[in-house]
């Protein structure tokens, strides 16, 4: 597969789509507690190698939303060639710090995603579509479109209306279904919005599945999320 344009920091249409106050919540939140999930990759992670085994050597893959980079830093592990980016400048450079230390060559920018620039193989995004809003979900698809070479892959990671811990919890946000905001916004996917939000794409794989997500301070929290590979025409 061919190697992607990578690019950084653009000025283009696209600069600063996300709400303006949403950086700040998140570096907040990274400063109150720098590992929050832990350090083990997210079950994308292994979804991913299990849909392109072999196939994912080589390919350059752009993170969304990568916090800390416990997902880039592994996917670099296993050949990729990863950009990470964060709109929170304090997760971005913990991440370039496990990068350095591990001698990692995955690549990390603190940039709204809609600020890169360039072609990639693969868009990859956990736990990023549930923090927002409608409108903001429904400018990450247009973006993500656009990031990819064509028959580029896509791997996403939303918690599902099925989800045990968080669904209902909160206060219900007016006109959003399936959203509530306790400290922050969260919105839980079935599988018929998901064939829908990502209908220009092929879908390859939906599906639902349960995990644990062990926290920093020993919590663990079960979660149900949706699993999607899809595809670029
Ligand atoms: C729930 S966290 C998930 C982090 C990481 N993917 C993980 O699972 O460990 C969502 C992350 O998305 C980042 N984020 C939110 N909107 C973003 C945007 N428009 N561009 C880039 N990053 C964004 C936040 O700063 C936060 O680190």
């Amino acid at each position: 597969m061919p190697a992607a344009t990578i690019g950084f920091f653009s000025s283009s249409t696209n600069a600063n789509w996300m709400r303006p106050d949403a950086s700040d919540e998140w570096t907040r939140l990274y400063a109150s507690n720098p590992a929050t999930w832990s350090q083990q990759p997210t079950p994308l992670f292994y979804f991913m190698l299990e849909q392109l085994g072999d196939r994912a050597r080589g390919l350059s893959v752009l993170e969304a939303g990568c916090g800390y980079g416990r997902d880039a830093l592994a996917l670099a592990d296993h050949g990729m060639q990863v950009l990470g980016v964060d709109v929170a400048g304090n997760a971005i450079a913990a991440a370039q710090g496990r990068a350095e230390q591990r001698k990692s060559p995955a690549e990390f920018a603190c940039l709204d995603l809609g600020e890169v620039e360039g072609t990639f193989d693969v868009v990859y995004a956990a736990n990023l579509y549930q923090v927002m809003d409608a409108e903001t979900r429904s400018r990450f698809r247009r973006i993500v479109y656009g990031l990819l070479r064509p028959r580029g892959f896509f791997f996403l990671m939303s918690l599902s209306t099925s989800d045990p811990d968080d669904f209902g919890r909160g206060v219900p946000v007016p006109n959003e279904e399936n959203t509530f905001r306790r400290e922050k916004l969260l919105h839980f996917c079935t599988e018929e919005e998901l064939r829908g939000d990502f209908g220009t794409f092929e879908i390859h794989a939906l599906k639902e599945r349960a995990y644990d997500e062990p926290h920093a301070g020993g919590a663990v929290h079960h979660h149900i999320s949706w699993f999607l590979m899809a595809r670029k025409p």
